[in-house]
Parts: C-alpha cells; structure tokens; sequence
C-alpha cells in the first residue's frame, strides 16, 4: 500500500479525479492526506466528506517562502508519504523542499512543456497561435515546470477557442491523465533514466 499526499489550492478537480480513479480501479495505494496551502477551499471539502485526512498550511502567515516550506515539508512528512501530488497547488516551491520529495513528486501543468511554462498557459497558447495545446504530468524538479515528462494529453485549438473553452477542454484530459501517471507510479511502472521517464510494459497477470 503507497501512501499518496495530495497537494492543492483551490478547486481540487484534479484531486476528485485521482480519488475516485483510486476507489473505482483499487490501486494498491491510499489518500494518506489531502493538505491546502488556503482554508476553505471546495477540494478540502470534497476530501472531508469522503473520510480522508485533510490539513491546511496557510501560506499567507508565513513571512518567507522557506519558513512555509518547512511547515508543509513536517506536515507532509506526518502523513508517511510515498508520493506527493500537486494538484493545482500553487506555490513555487523552495529547491530544498523539492529535493527532499526527488523522484516522488509529480506536478500537472496546463501546456504541453516546455512550451509554456509559468500562468496563463491557456493566454500563452493562444498568443502563439499553436495548433495544437495540452497538458503534462511531470516529476518535480527545483526548475518550475520542468522535470522528466511521465505523460502528455493534446487537443486541438479551434477557430474560435478562448481561454476558457481551451481550459475546460484540456481539463477533461487532465482528469485522465493524471489518474493514469499516479496509478502507474504506485504500481511502481515509472523510472527515471538519465533524466527521462521510462515507463515499464505492462504485465499480465
Ligand atoms: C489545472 O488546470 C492544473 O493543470 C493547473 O491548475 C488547475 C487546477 O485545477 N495546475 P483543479 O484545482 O485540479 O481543479
């Protein structure tokens, strides 16, 4: 059994799509702890009604980015994690925090990196004039939004997308792929080989 510790700010529709893939396919893995940098949000909410330990660490009454980090860092850690999820958590994170969690950390970002890193992927995007956006699931690394890719979603921009329409779009396929790199690196099918991710064939049992 891996214990997964769930990272978010906000909406948590991420998250909600990890529980429920978790619930629904029984991976050998639990929520130890969904844990938001803000109070009050909808995904602690969600977290809460399904039974599974929540926490806040307000980043707001911490003076400095590494006194946070050291608060979250203990709190994460209480929970035993095996893998750390960020999920719409939105903070840039210290380099000593992240190489704490190397290797078992995973972010998903809103663009196909490493085009776009940083907000407003979807503006960015459309300012490109790219064909062609998406989503990526990656390790964590101390530079922001990089990291060995695990799995990447696509969808086309239309005539006519806005930056809401493309966000609403891609995030149906943020729902399946995250679920899908999670579930992989609980069953223990992800390396990382010189920098790249190597995903391990599945076997038949
Ligand atoms: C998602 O688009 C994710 O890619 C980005 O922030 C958004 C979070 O949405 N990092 P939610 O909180 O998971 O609903």
């Amino acid at each position: 059994m891996k214990n997964i510790v769930i990272l978010i700010s906000g909406r948590g529709s991420n998250m909600e799509a990890i529980v429920r893939a978790l619930d629904a396919e029984r991976w050998p893995a639990r929520i130890a702890a969904v844990i938001s940098n803000k109070p009050d949000v909808k995904g602690l909410a969600f977290a809460q009604a399904r039974g599974i330990p929540t926490a806040v660490v307000p980043s707001k009454e911490f003076a400095s980015r590494e006194a946070f980090d050291a608060a979250l860092r203990e709190t994460v850690d209480g929970f035993a994690p095996d893998l750390v999820v960020l999920a719409g958590f939105m903070r840039i994170l210290t380099a000593p925090f992240v190489e704490h969690y190397a290797g078992r950390m995973l972010n998903i970002h809103p663009s196909l990196l490493p085009l776009f890193p940083g907000l407003h992927t979807h503006r960015q995007a459309l300012e490109a004039g790219v064909l062609e956006h998406g989503a990526t699931v990656h390790f964590v690394t101390a530079e922001l939004d990089h990291g060995p890719t695990v799995l990447q979603a696509r969808i086309e921009v239309l005539p006519g997308d806005t930056e809401e329409s493309l966000a609403q779009r891609l995030l149906e396929k943020e729902h399946v792929i995250y679920p899908q790199a999670v579930r992989l690196f609980v069953e223990g099918k992800l390396s990382i080989d010189d920098g790249a991710v190597r995903i391990a064939a599945a076997t038949s049992s």
